[in-house]
């Protein structure tokens, strides 16, 4: 009778799956041809685990050139700890022949604009649809071309994606050629430098009007890159310390011999740090653990969420240049003017207004 019960409670659960009923089998790399519009070619290969959380997480993961949706899911371990923890694991893979990522066309630099950076959004609302997904806990991840891909995302996708991991990138936008499939010398030789605003509008630029929430960013670069040279680490760091309105050169902490002996991490705050290596070449290897706390799937890297009232952050949104008020000071156009444990200027030059990102950071836009 029990056994009969619960036979028939399956049945209904199954039957209540509908239309999200799940297409692939588990805990092997599949691919997937029904994702959504996919202008450009781009294919999408899935991890679901057995051990499928409920309203499970989502990591993207993207491979560098040459390499393939295979090779970056044999190479790096995501699905292992998707097996562990339970999230699903995107692997999308380029179309072009020697498979980098367009990062240098418009189309790939614009928020729906129908190149790679659009179909791999596409893949992850298919994903949290189909799977029910947990929409706020969707991540990004890639290694070199992967990375300035992963750059790209976090810029024309801001509001589909959690924490990002960068290895050895370089910042959105830098790649700009104007073609498809682009290879931007002048950039992965470390030689297009720009100031911390001048990035940041680069970013915010590749989807205008976007006010909502952004992808706390980690980023890794070896000082031994002859691929996508080291001055590469120090413009993303502009690029997204601008966007957080962090000061550029200024980080919070700075801990040496973090995570391991080569390297050194640079904490800005809760959306941004940067893991140097010293003497690593262009290759930094994948480190799961470090992605995954700062995804807040494991450990205590992902912010605090200390609950602590803050009245100012939530009162910044609507606040505007106050004139007149002695003793003021004004932050600047994409300057942080507001969040958790802020003591800076909170109004903002005109005709610029306060507003709040997360609780964490309000910028003058
Ligand atoms: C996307 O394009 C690739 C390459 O043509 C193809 O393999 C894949 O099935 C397409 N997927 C979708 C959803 O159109
Ligand atoms: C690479 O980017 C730089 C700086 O934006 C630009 O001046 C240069 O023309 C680009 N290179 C190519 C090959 O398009
Ligand atoms: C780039 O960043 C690294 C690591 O923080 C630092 O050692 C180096 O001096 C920076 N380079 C420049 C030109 O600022």
């Amino acid at each position: 009778m029990k056994v009969l019960t619960k036979f028939v409670s399956g049945l209904l659960a199954l039957a209540s799956l509908g239309s999200t009923a799940e297409v692939v089998k588990r805990a092997a790399l599949t691919q997937v041809t029904n994702f959504g519009a996919n202008t450009s070619g781009t294919k999408m290969y899935i991890y679901v685990p057995n051990n499928l959380a409920t309203n499970p997480a989502v990591i993207v993961a993207v491979h560098y050139c040459t390499g393939t949706a295979q090779a970056y899911y044999s190479g790096t371990p995501y699905a292992q700890l998707a097996e562990q923890y339970g999230f699903i694991v995107i692997y999308p893979e380029s179309p072009y022949s020697g498979t980098c990522w367009d990062v240098s066309s418009t189309a790939a630099l614009t928020h729906n604009g129908g190149a790679d950076s659009n179909s791999i959004a596409n893949m992850v609302t298919y994903t949290i649809s189909q799977y029910n997904a947990d929409a706020s806990r969707v991540f990004v991840t890639g290694s070199s071309s992967g990375a300035m891909m992963t750059n790209v995302l976090a810029a024309t996708y801001p509001e589909l994606f959690a924490a990002a991991t960068v290895y050895s990138g370089v910042p959105a936008g830098c790649f700009y050629t104007g073609t498809v499939d682009g290879w931007n010398t002048t950039c992965a030789q470390g030689q297009s430098i720009h100031t911390q605003a001048e990035w940041a509008a680069t970013a915010l630029n590749m989807y205008p009007g976007y006010t909502g929430s952004r992808p706390r960013m980690l980023i890794f670069h070896g000082s031994a890159d002859t691929t996508l040279y080291p001055q590469n680490f120090n413009e993303t760091m502009k690029q997204w310390s601008g966007v957080f309105g962090y000061t550029y050169g200024s980080p919070q902490q700075t801990l040496a011999q973090t995570p391991s002996a080569a390297y050194t991490k640079y904490v800005y705050g809760p959306n941004l740090a940067g893991i140097y290596g010293t003497g690593i070449g262009h290759t930094v290897p994948v480190m799961g653990d470090q992605d995954l706390a700062w995804f807040g799937i494991t450990g205590s890297s992902s912010p605090t969420t200390t609950t602590t009232a803050n009245p100012t952050s939530t009162t910044l949104a609507t606040s505007t240049t106050t004139t007149g008020s002695t003793g003021g000071c004004t932050a600047a156009h994409w300057a942080q003017c507001g969040g958790i444990g802020y003591t800076g200027c909170t109004t903002c030059a005109s005709p610029y207004t306060c507003r709040v990102s997360n609780s964490y950071y309000s910028q003058c836009l």
